[in-house]
């Protein structure tokens, strides 16, 4: 095990924040998994367990061991003759795998292309996209005790998920560590083509059979055109969840703002987050090194040298401009550290 002191984490965060790690080390095993939070427990430091880092915003330097998951692995597991298990190790590129699942004709993930991040963040926020979410696939995770150093298998029903939650960023916050994922994957396709902005890419792409490949392309053409790629500007995808609003509340808001777009769910009515944030002004707005993008105001950006408290201080602004002009909370979907 190779513990590397004072690491700057600016390419482990896709913000791009350069905020240090006391200590790093990268493990590739879960044997070196053991150990690294063997480690963690001698030195008295609770450790920070990064993937991606395309869902944190780093505000300050962490003084602690942080312990990169680059566990890797997709092999079939089982099968039968509608589906293929698939385990994927924790620290598998998300969209990599998503391509190995179309190569592959494995369905049900071609929806959720290009979402940065890994296969063992994915289930943390129940990630979703164009009218798919993991728990939609979702089979079953192996994840690490950190008290027991045991691990222990959690079903979809144990893990609990919601819009952009699960378990892990509740009850089990900082208890466990994702090893990896089984997925069950569809051998005969079922294509979930109903969100508008898939249909019309497909049908100006003159798409004449629907395939995995084509839907992924479409979903990739969809968010090359909105969402700044992190590798270019500095971003951490949706900055804030979409809120639901008990629907009264949506209905006389509807009175006073014509156009507020609302999608009815179980619990009353969802609103774009983005619609809120660009009708109090903030799209596309810049301040020095950070700011609103320009074609997604729900995504926070950092051009360069941006600091994460400053796009902590600008989401706290857009969230009470959001309060005084409609009345609505809106939440981060990304986690402050
Ligand atoms: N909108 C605006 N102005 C804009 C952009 C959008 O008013 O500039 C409004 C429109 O009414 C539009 C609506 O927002 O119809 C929804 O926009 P979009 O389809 O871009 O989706 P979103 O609700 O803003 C969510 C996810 C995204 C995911 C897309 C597509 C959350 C927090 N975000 O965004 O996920 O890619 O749907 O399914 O649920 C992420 O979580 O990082 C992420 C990118």
């Amino acid at each position: 095990m190779n513990i590397l002191e004072n690491i700057s984490l600016k390419t482990f965060n896709t913000f791009g924040i350069d905020k240090t790690a006391r200590f790093f080390v990268s493990v590739k095993s879960i044997e070196e998994l053991k150990e690294a939070l063997v480690w963690a427990k001698s030195q008295e430091v609770n450790p920070l367990i990064l993937g991606g880092g395309s869902n944190i915003l780093l505000t300050q330097n962490q003084e602690t061991l942080v312990i990169k998951i680059e566990l890797e692995g997709i092999k079939i597991v089982q099968e039968n003759d509608e589906f293929s298990f698939v385990e994927v190790g924790a620290g598998v590129n998300w969209h990599q795998f998503v391509l190995t699942a179309i190569d592959n004709n494995w369905a049900g993930i071609e929806n959720l292309s290009l979402i940065p991040g890994t296969v063992g963040a994915s289930p943390m926020q129940n990630i979703g996209a164009y009218g798919v979410e993991i728990k939609d696939v979702f089979w079953s995770l192996k994840a690490l005790n950190k008290e027991t150093l045991e691990i222990e298998e959690f079903n979809a029903e144990q893990c609990q998920f919601g819009y952009r939650e699960s378990i892990f960023k509740h009850e089990l916050k900082g208890k466990y560590v994702i090893c990896s994922v089984i997925f069950r994957l569809r051998k005969d396709p079922v294509f979930h083509t109903e969100y508008g902005a898939i249909q019309e890419t497909l049908e100006a792409s003159g798409i004449k059979e629907l395939s995995l490949k084509a839907i992924s392309d479409a979903v990739i053409q969809i968010r090359q055109s909105k969402l700044p790629d992190p590798k270019e500007i500095g971003n951490s995808g949706s900055f804030f969840k979409n809120p639901t609003i008990p629907t009264e509340q949506y209905e006389s808001l509807k009175e006073q703002y014509i156009s507020i777009p609302g999608y009815p769910n179980s619990e009353g009515t969802k609103v774009p987050a983005a619609w809120l944030i660009e009708q109090c002004g903030w799209k596309g707005q810049r301040f020095g090194e950070i700011g609103v993008h320009a074609k997604q105001p729900l995504v926070l950006v950092n051009y360069g040298d941006g600091d994460g408290n400053e796009i902590k201080n600008l989401a706290i602004k857009i969230q009470q401009s959001v309060i005084d002009k409609f009345g609505i909370s809106i939440h981060p979907e990304v986690n402050f550290l």
